[in-house]
């Protein structure tokens, strides 16, 4: 394989696995909003489709010229899931589909990254990949993104069943690091480098396990060129179980910030009857067994480097 399509190219995850793969010598069509990622532009071998994915002619276009297409655009921010849930489920489900249509007919083999928040409020420990999803009613708006990836999964094991199709899927266990916006870390780092409280929502006991971005890229380039990985589900995720306290305890050591700690109630962030999940924890057998991945950065490491690159971050921007 040396062709990929990524779409959500200049997000977070998307962008790290660009790099990697232009690294690698690979050729990468990118599609995006905005050039957020404007390193990438510097790589001959990287091409960017500045359009929506919701650009059918444009999509089909780039599928055409790969071997492999990366589905990682979405809307990712909790905030915005719960204030634009239609955007949700047509970045994801919607567009997510019409995209695994084309590669079904071009047969190409599709990448998907979904997510922990598919197990809802399951409150077994650890997860494995076919434990149960237990979601709250449709009227809950958070659940509109659990659904989308799920209904993404389930369009591809039925795709793969009938032969037409070849994925990778790929839940994802709070990946953080370098580029990171709008998620707990990046926010609390935010917090600390602007001098500000670090807020922490609801009583911050709950539980999380944080995964370092080089990590997750180095569990994606083993899974994705094994065959023998193919037309499955994988967790990857940090066994460490960290509190959000904890976490914001972290950040203040890694930066030697002395920033006050404030807890917000999920309602006042987030409006009425929001239901958070208290604990969070992948079985991560299943990717130990096929690929031999470790995790292998700690949290005080990875939230060292992501304020170092903050900090630069912030003062290029002035
Ligand atoms: N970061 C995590 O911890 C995590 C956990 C589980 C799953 N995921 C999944 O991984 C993927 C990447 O997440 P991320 O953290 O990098 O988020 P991100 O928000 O940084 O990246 C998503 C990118 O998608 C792009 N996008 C949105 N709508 C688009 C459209 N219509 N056309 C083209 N591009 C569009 C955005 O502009 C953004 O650059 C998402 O699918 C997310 O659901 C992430």
């Amino acid at each position: 394989m040396n062709k990929f399509l990524v779409t959500g190219a200049m997000g977070f995850i998307g962008s790290h696995w660009c790099k990697f793969l232009l690294e690698n010598g690979k050729t990468v069509y990118g599609m995006d909003l905005e050039p957020t990622a404007p390193e990438l532009l510097e790589y001959k071998n990287f091409i960017f489709i500045h359009d929506t994915i919701k650009n059918h002619e444009i999509l089909q276009n780039a599928v055409n010229q790969v071997d492999c297409v990366c589905h990682f655009a979405g809307i990712a921010e909790p905030y915005q899931y719960l204030k634009y849930p239609r955007k949700v489920i047509d970045i994801t489900a919607v567009a997510g589909i019409q995209l695994i249509e084309m590669c079904r007919v071009t047969g190409k083999l599709f990448f998907f990254t979904s997510t922990s928040e598919i197990y809802g409020k399951n409150t077994k420990v650890p997860f494995k990949e076919e434990d149960d999803r237990v979601l709250g009613a449709t009227t809950s708006k958070r659940w509109c993104y659990a659904s989308s990836k799920a209904i993404v999964e389930h369009y591809l094991d039925a795709c793969a069943m009938s032969k037409e199709l070849d994925y990778l899927v790929v839940r994802l266990f709070n990946v953080y690091g370098p580029g990171l916006r709008g998620r707990v870390v990046s926010n609390l780092i935010d917090n600390a480098l602007r001098g500000e409280e670090l807020v922490l929502h609801g009583d911050g006991k709950q539980t999380r396990c944080y995964t370092y971005i080089d990590d997750v890229i180095e569990a994606f380039n083993l899974l994705l060129f094994d065959r023998n990985c193919y037309n499955q589900v994988f967790n990857i995720g940090n066994k460490r179980e960290t509190s959000v306290i904890e976490l914001a305890e972290s950040v203040k050591n890694s930066g030697q910030f002395s920033s006050d700690i404030k807890f917000l109630s999920h309602n006042q962030c987030y409006g009425e009857g929001f239901e958070d999940i208290s604990i969070r924890v992948p079985d991560i057998s299943k990717l130990q067994k096929y690929t031999g991945w470790e995790p292998k950065t700690t949290l005080e490491e990875g939230l060292s480097k992501s304020i170092k690159h903050r900090k630069n971050e912030l003062t290029k921007i002035g």
